[in-house]
């Protein structure tokens, strides 16, 4: 009998636990900024996730856009990598430079990298595979179309 009593009151403030923490995490996710769908980017629209005017931060590798707000210390305002946050990020990574040079002007059609190296384009695949395993893809880098231009 006691037996019992004890296993249903065990059972019952475990119950209870599991309810107190799925509440703690939903107040949580309604908390954080509404989440971006998988979607298409055009390096204008990308440019706002830099941390500063959004608090997320995503880069574009290759014509995929990965959420590296994880990352922030590498991207973030005043991180070393702070120029590739909400650009395309691909020259860059190709070249192992973070320098503005390798940052294609927002009004200008995406990066085609067609004249990178053996080399250059190694080291960008090997990158792509870094932020593969580490962050969430959140969508593509697209052109502009001409009738969305101002
Ligand atoms: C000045 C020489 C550099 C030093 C000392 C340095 C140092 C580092 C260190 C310590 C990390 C963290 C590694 C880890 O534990 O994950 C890192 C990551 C990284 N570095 Fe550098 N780095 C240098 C140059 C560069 C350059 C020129 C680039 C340009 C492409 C670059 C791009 C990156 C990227 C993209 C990451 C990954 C960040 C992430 O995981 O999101 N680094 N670097």
């Amino acid at each position: 009998m006691w037996y019992t009593i004890i296993f249903v009151v065990i059972v019952a403030i475990l119950l209870k636990n599991i309810f107190t923490e799925v509440k703690t995490a939903s107040v949580q996710s309604a908390d954080t900024p509404e989440v971006v769908e998988e979607g298409k980017f055009t390096p204008k629209t990308l440019a706002k996730y830099n941390g500063k005017d959004d608090k997320r931060i995503f880069i574009a590798v290759k014509g995929r856009v990965f959420d590296v707000t994880a990352g922030a210390a590498f991207y973030g305002p005043g991180g070393p990598y702070e120029n590739f946050s909400g650009r395309d990020a691909s020259r860059g990574l190709a070249k192992n430079s973070f320098e503005l040079d390798c940052l294609t002007p927002l009004d200008k059609p995406i990066d085609t990298l067609s004249d990178l190296t053996k080399e250059e384009v190694e080291s960008l695949e090997n990158w792509e595979e870094h932020f593969e395993n580490k962050y969430r893809v959140v969508g593509v880098l697209e052109n502009e179309q001409p009738d969305e231009k101002i």
